[in-house]
């Protein structure tokens, strides 16, 4: 009989210990560790020699350098430029890509929509939804191509055998929380239930060669075994993300064996599916007739994007004695990290005003670029005055109240440019090696916030 093995792994990071301990010493998280039972290795590998019989290849041997030839490895286009770019290119044979992200966003529909439109053998495995109910969604999405098949199953011997006879091109796994190895005990989502079958798979990709995409759930706490585990294992890791309220989402590259982590796919979540956005701007500046105050436009760069984003302020007076500080995808320390700029520095007044501050479309910014629009929002809706809508900013702010310099300045000047802006103000510092005469923009560098206070407001 085999001999049950039992440890103690994180729900967090994975990390595995022999006792329960109250705070995992890896991520320093608190009531992570759980119990899991894991089953002796012989019976794994048995279970695991069934599947892979045919498939033994010889024994690798070391290469010199020189000896490893190039450019064999292949990749496959797929019909969503934007997922092109986020994967580097393409899908490249025999990689292990997860998709994570909060229930709920869209994971699904992305990977079925790739399932429909890619033009080769797709086997999609849910064990979530029922085939007739895939099939439906297949049919909101407008598509019914002959060569994708679905199966609804959660069985890690089944898929993978069935894989095996299927040979298809592309290997979809709805999601890894649901998959079960049987020679494991715990419950499935559990850390040893999803590193057993993440690394199988991976397995599978290798030998195979053929491209396997998993789906993975992360939860606001991370409760359940996130990506965390995961992220070890596979090649590719994209973030699926966005606000439920909102329509768009944003695919980030977290991780890339093959290729720049600095790709940003953008989407918009429509009653037929996903639409790719290739002009995220367009969608992020806010449609208003009339200049209002308080509102002012940042060119900002999400991964190597450039995105011009509508920043809003509203200062009103405060209506109890601890005025209220709020912000919408913007830190909240970084927005009174600014007020004390503004007020030490530059001698405004917040100390009795309730401050609110809103990121137009949902979206949550990290570039620090954006703080000029943000000041000019703040300054804009404190005075009353509006700004015009054809002018943008793009700087960083320092705590003496300097304006720093902002990485990439030419490809936001390049951006601004082509959506008709009229003027840009950018940090003095970026000025080197920009030249006014290729843009129709008038660039306005600015080294103090006192100064862009002048041109603006005075
Ligand atoms: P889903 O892909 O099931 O999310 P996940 O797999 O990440 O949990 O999609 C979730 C939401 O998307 C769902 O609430 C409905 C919405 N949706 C649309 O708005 N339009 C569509 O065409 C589809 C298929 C889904
Ligand atoms: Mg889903």
């Amino acid at each position: 009989m085999a001999k049950v093995k039992k440890v103690f792994a994180c729900t967090s990071c994975g990390t595995t210990y022999s006792k329960w301990t109250g705070q995992c010493n890896a991520c320093e998280e608190w009531n992570t560790i759980q119990e899991e039972i894991v089953v002796k290795e012989t019976a794994k590998q048995e279970a695991k020699n069934i599947w892979r019989k045919g498939t033994k290849k010889e024994k690798p041997r070391p290469k010199k350098l020189a000896q490893i030839e190039t450019g064999t490895t292949q990749r496959k286009e797929t019909h969503d430029g934007e997922l092109n770019r986020v994967l580097g290119g393409g899908i490249v044979d025999g990689s292990m890509v997860l998709i994570g992200g909060e229930p709920g966003i869209g994971k699904s529909t992305l990977m079925l929509q790739l399932a429909l439109s890619i033009k080769t053998k797709v086997l999609y495995i849910s064990g979530e939804e029922s085939e007739e109910q895939i099939k439906m969604r297949a049919n909101r999405l407008g598509k019914t191509p002959d060569d994708c098949y679905i199966m609804s199953d959660t069985s890690l011997a089944n898929i993978l055998m069935q894989a095996q006879l299927l040979e298809p091109g592309i290997l979809i796994i709805d999601s890894i929380q649901t998959i079960t190895s049987a020679h494991i005990e715990s419950a499935p989502g559990s850390v040893s239930q999803v590193r057993e079958c993440a690394t199988e798979f991976q397995r599978f990709a290798k030998e195979s060669g053929v491209p396997v995409f998993i789906i993975g759930h992360i939860t606001k706490e991370g409760s359940i075994a996130g990506p965390k585990v995961l992220e070890h294992i596979v090649d590719v890791v994209l973030q699926f993300e966005g606000d439920r309220n909102y329509t768009h989402r944003i695919l980030r590259t977290i991780k890339n064996r093959f290729g720049s982590t600095s790709e940003l796919g953008i989407y918009e979540m429509q009653g037929i599916g996903l639409r790719e956005v290739s002009n995220p701007s367009e969608l992020l500046l806010s449609q208003k007739e009339e200049d209002l105050s308080g509102s002012a436009i940042a060119a900002t760069l999400e991964g190597i994007r450039p995105m011009l984003i509508e920043t809003q302020a509203l200062v009103s007076t405060a209506v109890y004695s601890s005025p209220q500080r709020s912000a919408t995808g913007f830190d909240l320390r970084r927005l009174g990290m600014l007020l004390a700029v503004l007020e030490k520095r530059c001698g405004f007044q917040f100390v009795s005003n309730d401050i609110f501050l809103n990121i137009a479309g949902g979206i949550k910014v990290n570039d620090p670029a954006i703080d000029l629009a943000i000041i000019c929002a703040l300054i804009s809706s404190l005075e009353d005055v509006s700004l015009p809508s054809n002018i943008c900013f793009a700087g960083e702010i320092g705590l003496s109240g300097e304006i720093r310099s902002v990485q990439r300045a030419e490809q936001r000047i390049q951006e601004a440019n082509r959506l008709g802006f009229e003027q840009i103000f950018v940090p003095r510092f970026n000025m080197k090696g920009i030249d006014q005469k290729n843009y129709d923009i008038e660039i306005i560098p600015v080294g103090k916030v006192e100064e862009l206070y002048n041109i603006l407001f005075a």
